[in-house]
């Protein structure tokens, strides 16, 4: 299994004090920060875009790891790779055909960002053909439906996880949603190394210990 990667969700955190939470995250060992975009139409809520990585980037050095829950992802690559964005990840469920997928994989990695891809919970896994998935660098299993932070963990997409890492032993498999520390070790158990938390890093009284915690299971 490939190495444990924390991503505290900046969706939990005070947007009046996103600098100084960023850097928060970052001292308390975050790997990468994990930055939610949603367009109301993808998904019934909205949240920020290219304008406010921006003006995080001006104060952080971290990896910005750009969950793109909109309906037309292509159009932002520009603007998300001006901005600082290190990765964006965008939802398979966008992309009509597997070669409309592939030739949004070209046009993020031609800006020199990493690139991954999603699926929601009811998107099957046959949904990421192995063309698709030997093109990105991660792919992000929904435990969720996208859309709200604070929801409760799904069980039914970790069969996704299990069938993504027999295939792919060395792929970052990401979980987003509903991950703490009574449901992290089942989605390290199906093969996720990539964890996103969000309430129960910002909610807890010590976000260090949990961030340390889903380290170990993953490594266990
Ligand atoms: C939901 C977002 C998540 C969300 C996770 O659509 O993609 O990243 O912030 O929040 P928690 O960890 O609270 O479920
Ligand atoms: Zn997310």
């Amino acid at each position: 299994m490939p190495s444990p990667i924390i991503c505290p969700s900046m969706l939990s955190s005070d947007f009046a004090n996103l600098a100084a939470e960023a850097k928060r995250m970052k001292d308390l060992g975050a790997d990468y920060l994990h930055m939610d975009v949603m367009d109301g139409h993808f998904v019934p809520n909205l949240t920020l875009g290219a304008p406010i990585i921006k003006s995080l980037r001006k104060h952080t050095d971290a990896f910005l790891d750009c969950h793109l829950m909109v309906s037309d992802p292509g159009k932002w690559v520009p603007d998300f790779h001006s901005a600082g964005a290190s990765s964006i990840t965008f939802h398979i469920e966008v992309c009509p055909t597997p070669a409309a997928a592939i030739s949004l994989i070209q046009q993020v990695h031609s800006h020199g960002m990493k690139c991954g891809v999603s699926v929601k919970p009811g998107t099957p896994v046959d949904a990421l053909p192995d063309e698709v998935l030997r093109d990105v660098d991660m792919v992000l299993v929904m435990t969720v439906e996208p859309g709200f932070g604070g929801q409760k963990f799904m069980e039914g997409p970790l069969d996704k996880v299990r069938s993504l890492r027999k295939r792919f032993p060395n792929l970052d498999i990401q979980v987003d949603g509903g991950l703490a520390l009574d449901t992290i070790d089942r989605a390290a158990e199906a093969g996720a190394n990539v964890i996103v938390a969000g309430t129960s890093v910002f909610g807890a009284q010590d976000p260090k210990a949990v961030m340390e915690s889903f380290r170990e299971s993953i490594r266990k």
